[in-house]
């Protein structure tokens, strides 16, 4: 037997755990005391979610990290595959949201980007595929938002400031 746990409230305790957690909020492995494969995210990408379940159903369980998410979903920075890297390695770095810069791609790190410290597949995989096959339409920092690390622990609590560099 085996539970997946979905999204950062299932994985994580969620929001709600903030410090100081005033409910007590916890992970589902937490409160049941039982191992899970953790679909980290908030959101958490369907794509990963489906793609746990077809590879418990075909190849068995899949190779987890060390707070249990797929490596085969998990195992990059959002970062290592950004497509704003080459800006970032070139010290091309947006200074506004509502720069030039931001909309032709420069790195989202002084406005607080926090992907060199957060593992998901968002970059690659993108959200809201239209066809099957096909790669998603976009993803939170191709739209020009920071990523805020949504799929690491207590991201609420690590992350933030939310807009800042860390
Ligand atoms: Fe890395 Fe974020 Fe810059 Fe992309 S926008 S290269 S994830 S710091
Ligand atoms: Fe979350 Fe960052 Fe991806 S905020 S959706 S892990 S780009």
């Amino acid at each position: 037997q085996v539970a997946i746990a979905v999204g950062a409230c299932a994985c994580y305790g969620g929001v709600q755990a903030a410090a100081p957690n005033p409910t007590g909020s916890m992970s589902i492995s937490e409160a049941l005391g039982i191992p899970t494969i953790n679909i980290a995210g908030c959101p958490p990408n369907p794509y990963n979610i489906v793609g746990a379940v077809v590879h418990l159903l075909t190849k068995g369980m899949p190779e987890l990290d060390e707070i249990g998410r797929p490596v085969v979903f998990f195992g990059e920075t959002v970062h290592d595959t950004c497509e704003r890297l080459p800006h970032f390695d070139a010290g091309e770095f947006a200074t506004s949201f509502d720069s030039e810069e931001a909309r032709n791609g420069w790195c989202l790190y002084e406005l607080g980007c926090k992907g060199p410290y957060t593992y998901n597949n968002c970059a690659k995989v993108k959200f809201n595929r239209l066809r099957p096959g096909e790669q998603g339409v976009n993803w939170p920092v191709q739209a020009g938002h920071p990523c805020i690390g949504c799929s690491e622990p207590r991201f609420w609590d690590m992350m933030t400031p939310f807009y800042e560099p860390s």
